[in-house]
């Protein structure tokens, strides 16, 4: 029988059984077991329930039954390698219109890939998590969360930063309209913001509705400065420069309804 070697130390329990359940209920920490089959399940229990069960009278030994096999934590667990992860692949990538070949690990997001390896940081990194836009891109004329999609993944695919929407001496109509209205203080979001709404106004041409329209079924979005909010919700503003923002957007929308 092997178990826990210190009392303080949990029991693990290979194939929990019915009466592991009876005698410590709430004791489980259940999970599949990597390693020891794909169907196969452990239980952690801490110190208090292994005494309540009696750990011994789980162990096939005790009754004579293979339910309860207690196992030692850590390497000794382990029947199998681990599985191998990664790995480097040799990958192509357009990007404001040239073509990068790149040697990247598999799992490199978009927005490591342009910073990190091709030192394209006009976008900006904020949170990682999908949550502040600051990192949007277009692939394909639409907008994405370069943190949260591989680079492998956008082989074949055009991809534009806002490097390659417009450059200082020839400005993207959106760039160019948050310059004139101030939309911006220390600029972080703003590459992330700019992307967002070049295509943000593509969708809306193309009768994408949102959540804040109010007839689904028309053929033209009215871009309202509610629905223009509504659609850059995705792309946060630690400086609250909304009201600049969205001026700036709604001139290049061409004025809509306020
Ligand atoms: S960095 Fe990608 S959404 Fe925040
Ligand atoms: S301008 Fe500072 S975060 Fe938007």
């Amino acid at each position: 029988m092997l178990r826990a070697g210190a009392d303080r130390q949990p029991c693990v329990i290979e194939n929990v059984t019915a009466r592991c359940r009876e005698r410590a209920p709430w004791s489980f920490d259940r999970r599949t077991a990597r390693g020891l089959g794909g169907s196969a399940r452990i239980a952690i229990c801490p110190p208090i329930a292994r005494a309540r069960c009696g750990g011994d009278a789980m162990s096939s030994e005790a009754d004579g039954s293979k339910r309860g096999r207690f196992l030692r934590k850590g390497p000794a667990m382990r029947t199998s390698a681990p599985p191998k992860q990664g790995g480097a692949k040799t990958m192509t990538l357009a990007i404001n219109g040239h073509s990068y070949a790149l040697d990247l690990d598999v799992r490199t997001t978009l927005l490591d890939a342009l910073r990190e390896h091709l030192h394209l940081t006009g976008t900006k990194k904020g949170c990682d998590h999908g949550q502040c836009g600051a990192c949007t891109v277009l692939v394909n004329g639409r907008r994405i969360n370069s943190c949260l999609t591989l680079a492998v993944m956008h082989e074949g695919d055009a991809i534009t930063t806002i490097e390659g929407l417009g450059s200082p001496e020839s400005l993207h109509p959106m760039q160019r309209a948050f310059l004139e209205h101030d939309g911006f203080q220390c600029g972080y979001c703003t590459p992330g913001q700019i992307c967002s709404a070049v295509a943000m106004l593509d969708e809306a041409r193309a009768g994408w509705p949102s959540h804040a329209t109010e007839d689904v079924a028309a053929p033209r979005v009215a871009l309202s400065d509610a629905e223009i909010r509504e659609r850059m919700s995705g792309n946060v503003c630690r400086c609250a420069a909304y009201p600049n923002i969205v001026a700036a957007i709604r001139s290049v929308a061409g004025g809509g309804e306020r």
